[in-house]
């Protein structure tokens, strides 16, 4: 214990911590998934129930989460194995850290496509990227999809090998007020577009009539895609901290800072598509096609339009980049903690299976097009694994070490190490009850979804 614990890497400070994991939250969930689900399931009503989940249910987990990293100084596989030897701890251990590693792969395949979208902005394609079909035939062509993804790669795995500090660190420190600067840059672009405020009513003014179940289970499910909860970052992250940081406060922080890029996002696309169609219901529910094919669209209409464009991906970049580096650190952190090897061999072993899990998913809509897996594409596969199964059973299982084995009044001694917790009471509410029971509900739904009895 002594010895890992000295040659563990850490962060340099609170900053350096606050930056990097808000680094790991803010990413394609925020820029990419946000505004298209917000525009798809009832504009402000959404926000409202996404704001209000991620202050109870979110706020709980990620305290949780933290406490238990820093507790036990172990990613989850040793965090959970600190709490007993037997199979509900492997369990809960190991569906903590296999996640990251699953999604890392298919997360680098979009962002391969966003390194590709920016470059062809550079070069002024602008009514190309605005074409019916571009998109389509872009991800049909094997050989491209593979290339961006290849490229992306290389940039997440070159920071993973400079380690914590001069790697996952220096890059937040950087990126992150970049970002934010862009964002407003970009925001404020697009609600001065005539017809743009109509889209910012729509997106910021609840309308009850908008409300439906689905909105919660969408707002839940985004909650824990956004803030990188049950995916092991937060443990490992926790891990890296030393007991002078606030963890109630920097949860704190970590949700404002995710919750205004979220915002913003909203803000630059929601309001751009009503700019440029008026905010008909079809384009509204665009999905997940909303950024690589609408707002293309919206650019090229726009004057400077291809500023805006080459703006727009280098901020969706720079994002998806801090995210991806950090599920991929999660997943190195496990392999040097397991495997006991050094941070070299695992971020190897990291790039191998990121290579052969995100390839799969890259081709998928290519020359694996025929392998389909409950009739989804390897990359929605691999998404929908992820986030509406195992995400849900990760969180299940934080909740019942916390509740259970390690019981709250050890995470409650480990937070107030730090500081005073305040809002202790409330904390216990939500891990004893309202966690489990929107966890459970989440599972279900998403079963439910794939056996084709509700829409999601
Ligand atoms: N929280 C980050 C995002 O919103 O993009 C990173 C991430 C976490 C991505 C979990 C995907 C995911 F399933």
């Amino acid at each position: 214990m002594k010895k890992n614990e000295n040659s563990r890497s850490s962060f340099s400070g609170k900053l350096g911590y606050v930056l990097a994991v808000a680094g790991s939250a803010v990413g394609l969930g925020n820029i990419w998934r946000f505004p298209y689900l917000a525009a798809k399931y009832g504009g402000g009503i959404f926000l409202l129930t996404y704001l209000i989940l991620m202050l109870t249910f979110g706020y709980a987990l990620i305290v949780s989460e933290t406490a238990l990293g820093r507790m036990t100084k172990r990613s989850p596989v040793g965090a959970f194995r600190s709490f007993g030897k037997s199979a509900p701890f492997r369990f809960g251990g190991w569906i903590n850290a296999v996640i990251p590693m699953l999604i890392v792969p298919y997360y680098s395949v979009i962002g391969g496509w966003v390194v590709k979208y920016l470059f062809e902005y550079l070069r002024q394609n602008t009514a190309a990227l605005a074409k019916d079909g571009y998109f389509d035939s872009f991800i049909a062509n094997s050989s491209e999809t593979e290339l961006w993804f290849l490229l992306f790669c290389l940039m997440v795995i070159a920071v993973l090998f400079a380690g914590v500090k001069q790697g996952v660190e220096r890059v937040s420190k950087i990126m992150m007020p970049l970002l934010v600067l862009l964002a407003v840059f970009v925001a404020a672009y697009s609600v001065t577009r005539p017809g743009a405020l109509e889209g910012v009513a729509y997106f910021l003014i609840p309308n009850f009539k908008n409300f439906s179940w689905m909105t919660v289970v969408a707002a839940m499910g985004q909650m824990f895609y956004s803030l990188s909860i049950a995916m092991g970052i937060l443990y490992t992250y926790g891990s890296y901290i030393k007991k002078d940081v606030d963890i109630e406060k920097s949860t704190q922080q970590v949700e404002i800072f995710d919750t205004a890029i979220a915002m913003l996002a909203g803000l630059m696309i929601i309001p751009a598509v009503f700019a440029f169609s008026g905010g008909d219901a079809a384009t509204l529910k665009a999905g997940p096609s909303l950024m690589f094919i609408t707002i293309p669209k919206v650019f090229a209409s726009m004057d400077f339009g291809t500023g805006a464009g080459i703006l727009f991906f280098l901020l969706v970049l720079l994002a998806a980049l801090t995210s991806a580096i950090s599920l991929a650190e999660s997943g190195v952190s496990t392999f040097e903690d397991q495997l006991g090897w050094s941070r070299a061999k695992s971020t190897l072993l990291m790039g191998a299976v990121i290579l052969l899990f995100g390839s799969a998913s890259a081709l998928g809509f290519g020359v694996l097009d025929f392998v389909r897996i409950l009739g989804m594409s390897v990359l929605d596969f691999f998404d929908f694994l992820t986030n509406s199964l195992m995400m849900p059973v990760a969180a299940l299982s934080t909740c019942f070490l916390v509740t259970r084995v390690a019981g709250l009044d050890r995470i409650i001694r480990e937070v107030e190490q730090s500081s005073a917790f305040r809002r202790k009471k409330m904390y216990c509410f939500f891990m004893k009850y309202l966690a489990p029971i929107c966890i459970v509900v989440i599972l279900l739904s998403s079963i439910a979804s794939v056996l084709g009895w509700i829409t999601l």
